[in-house]
């Protein structure tokens, strides 16, 4: 398929088809009358329908055949719709939620999950997906930080990097390869107070400095899709910026993809009050390179008057549409628009033995220990009570989960039922019989935290904390002088200070997935060795938010009460609850002669680590760039390697840790990023044993 001679042969009106995108429901048969409503409201003629170049979603693979096909048999040149969708953390099969399983320091567990996901959705006709979602992310009041990868800009570069790489596949062509859409455009995780939409409240320094790296990632990984976020960035709605997305989004990241924006967040920019009207909105947002309008239909509406008015260069359409078209001939639609779709294994792979396996390995290396007093945890032959407004719930997939099933995903009481003596439904009531079964029990477990719909999109709180009644819950608990082990189950971190001294051990679960239950017994009864680590601080006190473990020093560091004008709160310490990294396991590590062990231009460093416990586990090895002097105010740790390993007890290895060079830079004044030069420290170990190489490039 020659492309090029196709969009020659495209009237204007076909162009500007190609480059929106309609929910599914637009296209099916009774289309006109079941769609009454937002068709007349878009004004929408039936031949703009069967022009338009792609879908947003779709239930499963008969329903894309039946559009493809009827779409094909109506579209003069047989150009194929191109299908999108969320697939954020699996299809059917669900994999922990992006932030929990960014605590596994695993690129590698990013690319099984992609590729897992990949290889289901494709069965259902899906090509595209809007994920990796890489916005970085110091909130928790903002409800999306459970589809982020947290507060790191190594990380996020190269989980997005490993995203991309694990949906597109080897070609992309292949029958089983999502194109991958990085988003959201940028610093959509920077919303102003963790409000949802609001504007980005960073600077172009912060942007280049950490908020750039995860779309860097996506796009050094060859990323197609590129979606523009909803807030406004230094001033302009990311949807119209044309800086952001033509100079720093295509020039200096390099991407070479298609631009889509969010829904409707073109037609919002008339809301923002900088666009006039929603033909206004069109036109600057072709301006700034926007390639594919989702939802609202205004570029199907506006685009041929724009451009016969000569307020749009038809040149800048045509670029525009060629991105598309080529996104489709590289898909492999032209030669087989239905790609991957298929009825039968859409119904017997999801959810089959081996995608279950992947789910449960990475939710096993995704949940935290945040505490555990006295080695409660294990559980050896103790009797369980358990408690908690979640533990008798099939709700553990985690929003953004759309094709997960809750009804047939086990809650904790159905899988940990075997190994409970004493079970306590009725959390609500001191009934005598209710206290009498805690009387039976030796150790309570409490499963506890936010519902799936408290989390995701438009879920912003001004309180991130364990609710009311589960503070008194546990304290009532107390009473009975038994061990509490806290099991939490959220989207975000929670402030967990009212209850942090009450429980004698933590289980952080977030939203594990499928397997979510099957993980917490295993860890609860020994079997999985926690080895997880927080990749979001968890604050004190809501008041700490935006709090992070990579900030800049202050000229005046908290250096005690006594002194008085230095950087601190009044009311409450400067340290938060659990910061970055933390995350205990049932084992210990010794870690030892870290040294420099660089070849040519690689830098590389070894450390021993031993497993010194008697447990298997994974042992974790962050590395930090501390930087003594620098041409810029650099965090005072910053990550810029890492290293995984699982360890037999009493076994030790020694581990190689490529240090990431794109992270040993520091932005100057004109926003260009340099490299560090001279002596660079980096330091890794136990919080009261540091290891440091001093090393001069
Ligand atoms: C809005 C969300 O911001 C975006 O992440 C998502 O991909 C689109 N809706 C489509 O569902």
């Amino acid at each position: 398929m020659n492309i090029k001679t196709l969009l020659a042969n495209l009237t204007l009106e076909e162009k500007a088809g190609q480059l929106v995108q309609l929910p599914p429901y637009f296209f099916k048969k009774e289309a006109l009358q079941e769609v009454a409503g937002p068709v007349q409201r878009l004004k929408l003629r039936e031949q703009d329908i069967f022009q338009a170049g792609s879908v947003l979603g779709i239930g499963n693979p008969q329903e894309m055949i039946d559009i493809q096909t009827m779409y094909l048999s109506k579209s003069r040149h047989k150009i194929p719709l191109v299908f999108m969708a969320d697939i954020i953390h699996g299809y059917k099969t669900i994999f922990p939620i992006p932030l929990a399983l960014a605590g596994s320091f695993s690129t590698q567990n990013f690319y099984k999950m992609a590729r897992a996901s990949a290889e289901e959705a494709t069965l259902s006709g899906i090509h595209v997906t809007f994920s990796p979602m890489a916005d970085l992310v110091k909130d928790p009041r903002w409800g999306r930080v459970m589809e982020a990868y947290g507060e790191d800009p190594y990380l996020s570069y190269h989980y997005a990097y490993a995203m991309t790489q694990g949906y597109q596949g080897k070609r992309l062509k292949n029958k089983d390869s999502l194109a991958a859409c990085i988003k959201h455009f940028a610093a959509y995780g920077a919303a102003l107070a963790g409000r949802d939409y609001a504007q980005a409240s960073i600077s172009l320094h912060d942007f280049y400095q950490q908020y750039d790296a995860g779309y860097r990632g996506a796009v050094d990984a060859g990323v197609r899709m590129a979606m523009t976020s909803f807030n406004v960035f230094e001033g302009i709605p990311a949807t119209i910026h044309q800086t952001l997305l033509r100079k720093i989004l295509r020039k200096r990241m390099g991407f070479k993809g298609v631009t889509i924006s969010d829904y409707d967040s073109i037609i919002e920019t008339v809301v923002h009050r900088v666009s006039q009207d929603d033909q206004d909105a069109v036109r600057q947002a072709l301006l700034a390179t926007v390639d594919i309008e989702m939802a609202s239909g205004a570029y199907i509406k506006h685009i041929p008057t724009l451009v016969k008015q000569g307020l749009i260069d038809i040149e800048l359409i045509d670029q525009a549409v060629l991105r598309v078209l080529k996104l489709k001939k590289d898909l492999g639609l032209f030669q087989n628009p239905f790609k991957g779709a298929h009825i039968e294994k859409e119904k017997s792979f999801p959810l089959s033995a081996p995608q279950l396996a992947i789910a449960k390995t990475l939710a096993d290396e995704s949940i935290v220990l945040l505490k555990n007093h006295n080695h409660l945890l294990p559980l050896s032959n103790q009797k369980i009570a358990l408690l908690g407004h979640l533990s008798n719930s099939g709700a553990l997939l985690g929003p953004w989960s759309w094709h997960g099933n809750r009804e047939i995903t086990p809650s904790l009481h159905s899988v940990l039922k075997p190994f409970i003596q004493s079970s306590v439904e009725d959390t609500q009531t001191w009934s005598e019989a209710f206290k009498q079964q805690i009387k039976l029990a030796d150790v309570m477990i409490v499963m506890t935290g936010e519902e799936e719909k408290e989390s995701g999109e438009a879920r912003s709180k001004t309180n991130p904390v364990l609710a009311d009644k589960t503070i008194q819950f546990i304290k009532q608990l107390k009473a009975f002088g038994k061990p509490i082990v806290l099991i939490v189950t959220a989207g975000r971190p929670l402030v967990l200070t009212p209850i942090v001294d009450d429980v004698h051990a933590i289980l952080y679960a977030y939203f594990l997935g499928s397997q979510a239950a099957y993980t917490i017994t295993d860890t609860l009864l020994g079997k999985n060795n926690p080895s997880a680590k927080l990749t979001m601080t968890f604050p004190r006190r809501v008041g700490q938010i935006p709090i992070m473990y990579n900030h800049l020093n202050t000229g005046r560091p908290f250096l005690g009460q006594n002194f008085t004008y230095t950087s601190h709160y009044i009311d409450e310490s400067n340290l938060p609850l659990f910061t970055f990294g933390d995350g205990l396991s049932y084992t210990t590590f010794q870690f030892s002669q870290f040294k420099d062990a660089s070849t040519n231009d690689d830098i590389l460093l070894s450390i021993t680590v031993k497993n010194t416990g008697t447990k298997a586990g994974y042992a974790i090895v962050p590395v930090y760039l501390h930087q003594p002097l620098a041409p810029a105010a650099l965090p005072n740790r910053q990550l810029v390697g890492m290293e995984k390993r699982f360890l037999q007890p009493q076994e030790s290895q020694s581990l190689l840790i490529n240090i990431d060079r794109q992270f040993l830079t520091y932005i100057d004044d004109t926003y260009q990023r340099q490299p560090l030069k001279g002596k660079l420290s980096f330091v890794t170990g136990e919080e009261t044993s540091l290891l440091y190489v001093h090393k001069e490039i």
